[in-house]
Order: structure tokens, then sequence, then C-alpha cells
């Protein structure tokens, strides 16, 4: 199934390697963009490539390619791969430099997509929902890092993940400083409360996710009201419903949080929420050019 570019070419697994040297290694100095493809068509990938330029900006790297050529190398990974849907990790690091952490000795950056099956998600647990744990590892604050850059620093979310796993829970729920929700380790989260569907804003320390995007879209054309408020853990306790967003995890819906078990799961917004998010990917999907889908 898998396939590999780096760096312009087509390369084979043996070959998908980088430097020791090369500081996303050494320090996490990158960032990166997880993109679903659906019957061969890379899903929402301006919103992506808007998103890992904007990352890139913001930590003063410069990409190797422009957009256009990252399309291309996306479209030719896809038709690399063996089958129709899958999973694209595209990663720009700072490049090969010397062990010092100064990027500016870092002459060129490195450029990779792998393109793979992914299911983070147990069939079970999308059944049945998740079980949450509020995660004692904060989030990074904005002035540490700021949570819409997208980088390869994801040590805070891998401590949360563990902190789940010894819980034997499915995913942790990150706070900021001040103890308010954020999101999970690597998906956005959302709460329904008397009808009214709410997620964190992404200033209180959440990812601007693609599909937080779409859902909070889906939500307004299928007339649920939505808003983007601080949610304290109490929120969740309480919430009727709650669920996930990520491009890994697509949409999760969740049962329990802390040995709270919620009102209602899978619950009726999240089902219509469902549809509506599985007939938008078929439509953008469904499309016959490679033209990119506007967000
Ligand atoms: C920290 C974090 N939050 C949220 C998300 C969900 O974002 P998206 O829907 O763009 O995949 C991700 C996905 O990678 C993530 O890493």
């Amino acid at each position: 199934m898998a396939a590999y570019w780096l760096n312009g070419k087509l390369v084979n697994r043996e070959q998908a390697t980088v430097s020791v040297f090369d500081h996303g290694l050494l320090y996490g100095d990158g960032v990166f963009e997880g993109i679903r493809f659906y019957r061969r068509k890379a899903f929402r990938l301006e919103a992506h490539l808007r998103r890992l330029s904007h990352s890139a900006t913001a930590i003063g790297l410069m990409l190797p390619y422009t957009l256009d050529e990252l399309e291309t190398a996306i479209e030719d990974v896809i038709r690399a791969c063996t089958e129709a849907d899958g999973y694209l990790r595209l990663v720009i690091t700072r490049g090969e430099g010397s062990l010092g952490i100064d990027p500016a000795l870092c002459k060129r950056a490195t450029a990779f997509i792998i393109a793979d099956r992914i299911a983070v998600v147990a069939p079970h647990v999308l059944e049945q929902g998740a079980k949450l744990v509020i995660a004692s590892t904060r989030r990074l604050p904005p002035d540490g890092l700021d949570p819409r850059l997208k980088s390869l620093n994801y040590l805070n979310q891998v401590l949360a993940r563990m902190e789940a796993s010894h819980a034997d829970a499915d995913e942790a729920v990150l706070l900021n400083a001040q103890g308010y929700v954020t999101e999970g380790t690597t998906d956005n989260i959302f709460i329904v409360r008397d009808g009214t569907l709410m997620t964190p804003p992404v200033t209180d320390g959440a990812l601007e996710g693609v599909t937080r995007d779409i859902i909070l879209q889906l939500a307004r054309e299928l007339g649920i009201t939505c808003s983007e408020r601080t949610l304290a853990p109490y929120d969740l306790y309480t919430a009727d419903e709650c669920f996930l967003t990520g491009t890994a995890v697509e949409l999760v819906p969740v049962r329990e949080i802390d040995a709270r078990m919620l009102h209602s799961c899978p619950g009726p917004v999240f089902q219509r929420l469902q549809n509506a998010f599985r007939d938008r990917i078929a439509g953008e999907a469904g499309e016959n050019s490679m033209k990119r889908v506007a967000s």
C-alpha cells in the first residue's frame, strides 16, 4: 500500500530516510500536515497546504517547494499507492544542519510525504464511543508555542496520550494553563448541550482543525446552533453529547469522560453531522477533476 516521496522524487521504503543531523529529528524543528485521500483525491488539500504554509512562515522556515509543486507531489504519491483511500503525512523539516541548534546552519529544508493506511480508532470505539480522560499534561501556552502552529513538537500530546493509555482510555483531553479545555492529543473536541454545538475557540489553545472547520460549516448548513466558547471540564462532564474530530480519527463519538457517562452516545446531533460529513467526503471525492476543493 505505502508510497514515499522524498525531496522531489518517489522512492522506495529503504530510500525513504533522513540524516541523523536533520533538525526535524534533533530539535523537532519542522512542520507537518496529515491529509486524507479518498478515491485517489486529497481531501481539503487547499486548507492543509494553507495551514502548512502558515506554520512554516510562523517558524521562519522557507518551504523548499511551491504549494503547486507540493500538490503535484501529493498527486504522484497517491498515484503510486496501491489503494485508493488512505492517509498522507507531509513533513517539512528545517533540514540537515550541525549538532548546534542554530537553524541558519541548515542550508535546505527536507521534505517528505508518506502515503499509507491509517486506523487510529478501533471499530468498537467508533460504535460504542470513546472513553476520555483529562490529562494532567497541559497544552503549551501560546506564548510558548502557538497552538495554531502545526509543528513537529508533539511531546505534550505524546505524554497526554500515555496518560490515556495508562488509564485504559482511548484519548486524553488537554487543558490550557488556566484549566480550560483545549482539544485532544490529535483531534478537536465538541460538545452538545440543549441542542447547541460548542467547541473551544482556538485562542484557548486548540489547533485550527480542518475537520473542525468542516463540522462548524456543516452545523450551520443544517441549522444547528453553534458557538465557539471557553469550556471547562464541568462542561464536558455535563454535556448531552461529546465527540472528537480530526483528519486521522475523522469523527468519533465519546461515551465517557473521567468516569462520567454522557447522556447520549452516539447522540442525535453527532449522527446528523456524521451523515453530512460522509456525504461531503463522497461528494468531493466524486468530483472528476483534481481541482482543489474550496474550503
Ligand atoms: C493537536 C491537533 N489538534 C487537532 C487536530 C485535528 O486537525 P485536522 O482536522 O486538521 O486534522 C490535529 C490533527 O492532526 C492535531 O494534531
